[in-house]
């Protein structure tokens, strides 16, 4: 009989300097599936795709590809096999065109010279019928936005995988209508007959999308099972090796009281080509959330009140006082904190310790010049590596060596142990496991509760209305309404994003 497996690993182990990232896994991938792979921040997901795909080598096992004994010694190897991958990091050159990025390593070739008319239109072609983006190849990619910069990613694994394509976490940064597309994309490959590894956070996408699910815990196989024939409590309890149930954060809400004394105030508040002129409040131990599709300006209203950006217009008040000098450095000073949404540009810093890169927010606020004891430091470090579980052999350990999920806990904990007034979170559970993103949830009540404002941004609507006690809703840089209580649900969030108008009569007298 002829074998459906593409890929078969048995018995795989690897070992990082104080942390055993796989053992003993066993991992299998058909023909024409979709295959999840599922696991808490640092379970090993990522790991066993990079030794699939050549960039880690095993310390033992055995892969099998089409039922062939293989070894992958190179990511050149894996793709001459055509296994290719798009990692959780895009690694993309930024000052590249959109074609050149696609075919970078194999231009097409014309009497010795790249033959660029040929790659254009080639490139062209490809994002265009088979992922239905259409937009101009020859620009440089830093031109466009994260989520097209990603589709450019998967294009480039498209186009090269003859067998395997893996996507790890491909839609983090995607909207809906874009996971749709790749979703399209990932059905009619799975129709040609690709195997496809995927891996997310979001319950919703997995279920959507695939046919088996892998689990994987603390490096450990723990099952491969039918997605129809395994219930999502189930999947979630497999993960986090305990009983799990989805907590009901309501019942938070209806006990706390916000207080009415405004804390931050914004009149008028307008950039050009950012934000139109706004008026913003910001109350003491209140979640606010905003909301709005990609582009909305969501992120450049947070910009302004932090003072990345410069308003041209409009002024801030702070405790009914005006703010004079607006920039990040003055809004640290001030007790502001700001957790940015793209932690690789503007978030880790690769060649730092967990701890030096926890501490650096407070350093900032207390000044550079005034060192904090290298004891007080183990302590914050330690105090936040606990409390947000970041998974790891030791502070000590350089953070570009921890998986991505919990990369992202170290920022948020550089913004928290700033002890801050205003924390502003830009999309802080991307990439974060379930159970984490419930605890980060629980977290965000407890700091509210002691009187810290939090304004919260996320594209997850769910996540919104779970977390915050009131939610402006901005649509093509305009603030366009503003929920709170029993009104703000999910449907009527949608409904203003889509119509952006009755602003007043939905907000209760
Ligand atoms: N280059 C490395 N050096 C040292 N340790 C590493 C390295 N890469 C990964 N690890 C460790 O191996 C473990 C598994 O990490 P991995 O990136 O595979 O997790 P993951 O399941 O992909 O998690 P996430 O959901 O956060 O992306 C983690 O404990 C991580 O810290
Ligand atoms: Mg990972």
């Amino acid at each position: 009989m002829v074998s459906d497996y593409l890929i078969r690993a048995e018995g795989i182990n690897k070992v990082f300097p104080g942390v055993k990232a796989l053992s003993d896994v066993y991992f299998t991938l058909k023909k024409g599936e979709i295959h999840s792979l599922m696991g808490e921040n640092g379970a090993g997901k990522s790991t066993l795709i990079k030794v699939l795909t050549g960039v880690h080598k095993m310390d033992n096992g055995s892969l099998f590809f089409k039922e062939e004994k293989i070894n992958i010694n190179s990511p050149q190897d894996a793709q001459n096999k055509g296994i290719s991958a798009v990692y959780q990091e895009v690694n993309l050159c930024e000052n590249l065109s959109v074609a050149e990025n696609i075919f970078i390593g194999r231009e097409p070739m014309r009497n010795g010279k790249i033959n660029w008319k040929q790659m254009n239109v080639s490139a062209e072609q490809l994002l265009f019928t088979r992922l239905n983006i259409d937009i101009d190849v020859t620009k440089v990619l830093s031109a466009y936005s994260t989520a097209i910069q990603q589709m450019v990613a998967i294009a480039r694994a498209v186009d090269m995988s003859s067998g395997v394509l893996i996507l790890d976490e491909p839609t983090s940064s995607l909207d809906k209508n874009e996971v749709n597309q790749l979703f399209k994309v990932m059905r009619v490959l799975k129709e040609e007959g690709m195997g496809i590894i995927f891996v997310s956070h979001f319950l919703e996408q997995v279920y959507e999308i695939s046919d088996r699910i892998t689990v994987l815990r603390n490096g450990h196989y723990i099952g491969e099972y039918q997605t129809k024939e395994l219930p999502r409590k189930d999947l979630v309890s497999k993960m986090i090796g305990r009983e799990w149930e989805e907590s009901s954060n309501q019942k938070h809400k209806s006990e706390k009281q916000t207080s009415a004394e405004v804390l931050l105030s914004g009149k008028n508040l307008a950039r050009k080509g950012s934000i139109l002129p706004l008026d913003i409040e910001l109350r003491k131990g209140e979640v606010l959330g905003l909301a709005g599709l990609l582009g909305s300006g969501r992120t450049e209203l947070a910009k302004l009140i932090f003072g990345i950006d410069k308003p041209d217009q409009g002024v801030l008040y702070l405790n009914n006082e005006k703010i004079r000098s607006l920039n990040p450095k003055s809004a640290i000073e001030r007790g502001f904190s700001f957790c940015p949404e793209d932690r690789k540009v503007e978030g880790i810093i690769n060649d730092l310790t967990i701890r030096e890169n926890i501490i650096l927010g407070l350093q900032t606020k207390k000044g550079l010049l005034k060192y904090i004891p290298m004891k007080e430091q183990e302590k914050i470090a330690n105090k936040y590596i606990e409390l947000l579980r970041i998974k790891t052999p030791s502070m000590e350990q350089r953070i570009d060596n921890l998986s991505g999920g919990n990369q992202q806990k170290v920022i948020l904990a550089r913004w928290l142990a700033t002890n801050p007034t205003l924390l502003i979170l830009d999309e802080p559970t991307r990439g974060i496991d379930v159970g984490s993103k419930q605890e980060i949830r629980q977290l965000i009540f407890d700091l509210a509760k002691e009187g810290i404002t939090i304004l919260f941004i996320s594209a997850e609507l769910e996540e919104t209305v779970a977390c915050c006690d009131r939610v402006i809703i901005l649509r093509d840089r305009n603030k366009v309404g503003e929920l709170q209580g029993e009104i703000m649900t999910e449907s009527n969030i949608m409904d203003m994003i889509a119509k952006g108008d009755e602003i007043d009569e939905a907000i209760p007298s």
